[in-house]
């Protein structure tokens, strides 16, 4: 085992964009636009210069899978707070972005509230 230190400095997103099919009836966020919802955080962090600074990808299941939409693990650097939440693909992403300068990129103001565990 080695470790290793990430390009990306100050944190990464996980998108869950686990998609279990139309037959399960257990939720699953790739069937309530997990993969869109990381293609926009994507291309709002290469608009914002972003990259190499802070990572996104697109994970499998993250263990909540809740039917009030994709899940969201917020991971800062050293001595932030990690912050995971559920949120609304489509009407939620500005929130969502507000969280992710607040917490990764030192926002300053509280971020509006998400759907958080
Ligand atoms: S399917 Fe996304 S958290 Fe489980």
């Amino acid at each position: 085992m080695q470790s290793v230190k990430p390009s990306w400095t100050a944190g990464c997103v996980l998108v869950c964009g686990n998609d279990r099919g139309q037959e399960s009836p257990k939720p699953s966020c790739g069937r309530q636009g997990g993969a869109e919802l990381r293609d926009w955080l994507k291309d709002r962090m290469r608009e914002r210069g972003l990259k190499g600074r802070v990572l996104s990808s697109r994970t499998s299941c993250l263990g909540v899978c809740s039917s009030k939409g994709v899940t969201v693990d917020i991971v800062p650097g050293p001595g932030g707070t990690r912050r995971m939440l559920v949120l609304d693909a489509a009407s939620e992403r500005e929130a969502l972005w507000a969280q992710v300068e607040a917490c990764l990129l030192g926002g300053g103001a509280e971020a509006p509230a998400l759907g958080e565990l």
